[in-house]
Parts: structure tokens; sequence; C-alpha cells
């Protein structure tokens, strides 16, 4: 996608095809609504139902399970949204499965916001030491002071991290829609390299473990 906001004539053919091909398929419901919310503003219902179902059909199943198995008590997801990938991984390593969110119209276990001191210190007291804690697409709506926070708390936890792949083929106009509520991407790499994160890439979406 190029940087200009006027579309060349081969990004618009591109984009007519695609929606043409989306509103005769099966997923015509999920690409409607992810529209309403690219074009309209952002619109978290119509942002979360296709975010699921792009997870459960192209991630879940790229994600390298082994490396948790036998290991974890429980998945903990925070911005859970409607929950695809601690749902998914639960079931996959039959656990028990806690989600947190600030939104309670997404309807989690604990309603918090990690951004607070309050959200805080509610997840200190949820938190178990085996628990895997899970994230997608998250960090990047997050103020970097309290990521910070945050990964300190979680300094001892299983951790698996998604965000989208901002430097691969698709990630401009990711960047660019995204900024425009204020998301933030420049330190995750960093956060990555300090926090002794491996990486594993689902493109365009990459994953760090530990
Ligand atoms: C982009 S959505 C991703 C949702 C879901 N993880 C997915 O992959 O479909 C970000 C989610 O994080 C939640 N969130 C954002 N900031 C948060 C905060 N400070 N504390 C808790 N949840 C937060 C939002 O309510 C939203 O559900």
């Amino acid at each position: 996608m190029s940087s200009q906001t006027t579309l060349t004539k081969q990004e618009v053919d591109l984009l007519y095809h695609l929606l043409r091909k989306a509103a005769v398929s099966s997923e015509r419901d999920v690409i409607g609504k992810l529209a309403k919310h690219l074009l309209q503003g952002p619109w978290y219902k119509g942002l979360l139902s296709f975010s699921s179902w792009y997870g459960r059909t192209y991630l879940l199943e790229r994600i390298p399970w082994h490396v948790w198995e036998g290991e974890v008590s429980r998945v903990l997801e925070l911005g859970a949204g409607y929950g695809w990938l601690g749902k998914g991984l639960s079931k996959k390593l039959k656990v028990p499965y806690l989600s947190v969110d600030k939104r309670k119209e997404n309807k989690p276990h604990i309603v918090l916001d990690l951004e607070t001191w309050a959200g805080i210190e509610k997840l200190c007291a949820i938190l178990g030491r085996e628990d895997l804690v899970v994230m997608s697409d998250l960090l990047h709506c997050m103020e970097p002071g309290w990521v910070l926070e945050l990964m300190d708390v979680l300094s001892e936890n299983r951790l698996l991290i998604l965000e989208y792949d901002v430097q691969g083929e698709y990630g401009e106009s990711f960047v660019q829609q995204t900024s425009q509520y204020g998301c933030n991407f420049g330190y995750l790499d960093v956060l990555k390299k300090t926090k002794g994160l491996s990486t594993f890439y689902i493109y365009p979406y990459k994953g760090w473990y530990r």
C-alpha cells in the first residue's frame, strides 16, 4: 500500500476485487463489520469479530504449541477482546482459561484497566506463577510506560505476545490507520530485545514467547 493518501488505480482494482470475493464468501459478515470499523472509526465490535475469525482461521494452528506443553496450569489472556487466542490455547493445552479486558462489553471474566495502578494491583492479585500469560494486539494500544510496568509484573511468567508485523509488506497501512487512535509501535522491538523473549513469525503477525 502506498504512503500517499490517494490510492493508485492498481490498489483500488485489487481492493475492489478482494471485496467482491469477500461479498460472495461465507466471511462477508466479518468483512462487512471490519469495513465499518475501518471506514467509520474505531468501532471495536467490527474489529473484534474480524480479528477473532482471522486468528482462529489463520493464526492459531501456526503457534508453536510444543513450547508450553506440560508446564502450564492456566491460560490468562490480557486485552482478550473476544478471546480467540486464550480460548484456543487453553483448549489445546487442556487447562482453565481466564480473560481480562478493560471493556466490560467484551464480557471478560475480569474487568480491569492495565493502565491504572488499581488495574495492575488487581492483576497481581489474580496472577498465578504457573499461568501462561497471552496477549494479542494489546501492547500497541497501551502507553509505553504502562507496558514496562506490566512487563515487570509478568517477569516470572511464561508469555506469548502477538503483534502485527509493522515492518512487513502490509505494515505501513496498519500503522497509518491505528496511529490515528494513538497507537504506538516504536518500542515493541526494544521490549522484545530487553525482556529475553524468543521470536516466531506467522505473517503478517509476529509472535514473541518465553
Ligand atoms: C486490538 S484489540 C485486540 C483484542 C483481541 N486480543 C484480539 O486479538 O482480537 C485490543 C484489546 O485490548 C483491550 N485493552 C486496550 N487497552 C487496555 C488496557 N489498558 N487494559 C485492559 N485491556 C485493554 C481492548 O479493550 C481490546 O479488547
